[in-house]
């Protein structure tokens, strides 16, 4: 098993670029259901959800390859036999294998999955998905191990979520893209993963209005009329805050190229109330900071809000900021796991339902600490180099679900840290 090894670092310096995003590129893989022919996909993360979602992609008849001239690149090929059966141990890996629901109701009439891993963050229900798809015509047949769903032609519907699913929004899309007439929804999801894989579907010929806003209008058109292209994956905002965090932390000045500001606005104004310098530039975003942070209290909210995926790295900073700070988490109740790793390091937090008051100590000291999810794995690194002595940081195979490179990028900015 490997783990990372983190010294005591800092003060960063220097430029560092963001990947693709995880949350996005899985989604637009998925895409390539649509249309037979070669798809491609530039800007993609070196992450090991993408290899997991080729070979997921490979058993319903989509070919998955790495460009050998162009790195970065994916090739895509629709051999026009897209069977809308999942194998379990191919689903069972990988949260996002949920987006398969309403392409592949949209493709072929019928969808057999069984349900998805993913990070354990408590309960993660798909009611949204179910009752949205239901509104458009399909019938469930689901339990706690599976879910199945049939349409011989799925039609338009006025639907209003509960709440701006990330994954309800792109399974309503993606159904509504082949259905019969016009589909409203409203009160969707706003993230810049969920423009991203509009926009796509946009270039491969479906009709979507309202791309980035809170309504979506999607107009259907016939099955078969969607075309392979190629698109490129937006930034990952999540990643680009990891690198910002690393230097609110361990003071410096960083430039983070190919963050997007306005992908970012809320986390970069908090950043800004711990006393980080913040300079959005034309192509990313530089962060400085000379001193300690000063507490602020932050919460988890649906985009644009600061992002729930954020939270481990917020927690952290928090626990070398001067004062308390509380932190609230609106949309995952067990998403405090970490808490306990972040003790062992010596940070002074108490969790009391969906908050987590922290306050912030002078100085964490190194431990042998294990990641229970990719964000927090990042949050846990980040804290490690903050750390007197020396950290190990275990469960690395979740940071490589979904950070390209982690070590490699943070390393080049001066900090010490290594695969063992
Ligand atoms: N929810 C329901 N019913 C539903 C759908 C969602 O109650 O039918 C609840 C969830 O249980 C959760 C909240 O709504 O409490 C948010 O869920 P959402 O559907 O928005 O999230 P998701 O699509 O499952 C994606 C990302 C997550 C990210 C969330 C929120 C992917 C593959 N995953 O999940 O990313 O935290 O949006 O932004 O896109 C990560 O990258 O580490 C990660 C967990």
């Amino acid at each position: 098993m490997s783990r990372i090894v983190a010294h005591r670092s800092g003060p960063l310096h220097g430029v560092v670029e963001v990947p693709g995003a995880k949350n996005s590129v899985l989604k637009l893989m998925v895409a390539s259901l649509y249309a037979p022919g070669e798809h491609r996909l530039t800007n993609v993360p070196d992450i090991s959800d993408v290899r997991a979602m080729a070979s997921l992609l490979g058993a319903l008849g989509v070919r998955v390859t790495e460009s050998s001239e162009h790195p970065h690149e994916l090739s895509l090929v629709n051999t026009g036999d897209v069977r809308p059966f999942a194998p379990p141990e191919e689903v069972g890996s990988i949260r996002a294998s949920i987006n398969l629901l309403g392409p592949l109701l949209a493709c072929c009439g019928r969808v057999r999955l069984d349900m998805p891993g993913g990070d354990d963050f408590g309960s993660r229900p798909i009611d949204m998905h179910v009752a949205g798809l239901e509104a458009m015509g399909a019938t469930f047949d689901a339990d706690s191990t599976h879910v199945e769903a049939r349409a011989e032609r799925l039609h338009g519907a006025d639907i209003v979520l509960d709440y701006p699913s990330v994954g309800a929004t792109e399974n309503i899309v993606g159904a509504a893209v082949h259905a019969e007439g016009v589909t409203t929804l409203r009160h969707a999801a706003r993230e810049p993963e969920v423009a991203d894989l509009c926009t796509l579907l946009v270039e491969m010929g479906a009709r979507i209005d309202g791309i980035g806003t809170s309504e979506l209008r999607i107009e259907g058109v016939p099955r078969g009329s969607l075309v392979a292209c190629t698109h490129a994956v937006v930034n990952d905002r999540i990643q680009a805050a990891t690198y910002m965090s690393a230097t609110a932390v361990l003071g410096g000045d960083v430039v983070v190229r190919g963050a997007v500001a306005d992908h970012m606005r809320m986390f970069l104004r908090k950043l800004t109330e711990l006393g980080v310098t913040v300079e959005p530039l034309p192509d990313g975003v530089r962060v400085a900071v000379d001193r300690r942070l000063t507490s602020v209290d932050v919460q988890t909210l649906p985009y644009p809000g600061v992002a729930t995926d954020n939270k481990p790295l917020m927690v952290t900073m928090l626990a070398v900021a001067d004062g308390t700070g509380v932190m609230t988490e609106n949309l995952y109740p067990g998403r405090f796991r970490y808490v306990e790793e972040l003790s062992k390091l010596g940070a002074d937090i108490r969790t009391d339902g969906h908050h987590a008051i922290v306050r912030g100590v002078e100085r964490l000291r190194g431990a042998a600490v294990v990641a229970p999810d990719i964000r927090a794995g990042a949050a846990l690194v980040v804290a490690g180099l903050a750390a007197d002595g020396r950290t190990t940081i275990g469960g690395t195979e979740h940071i490589e679900r979904g950070y390209d490179d982690l070590v490699g990028r943070l390393a080049a900015i001066g900090a010490q840290l290594e695969y063992v």
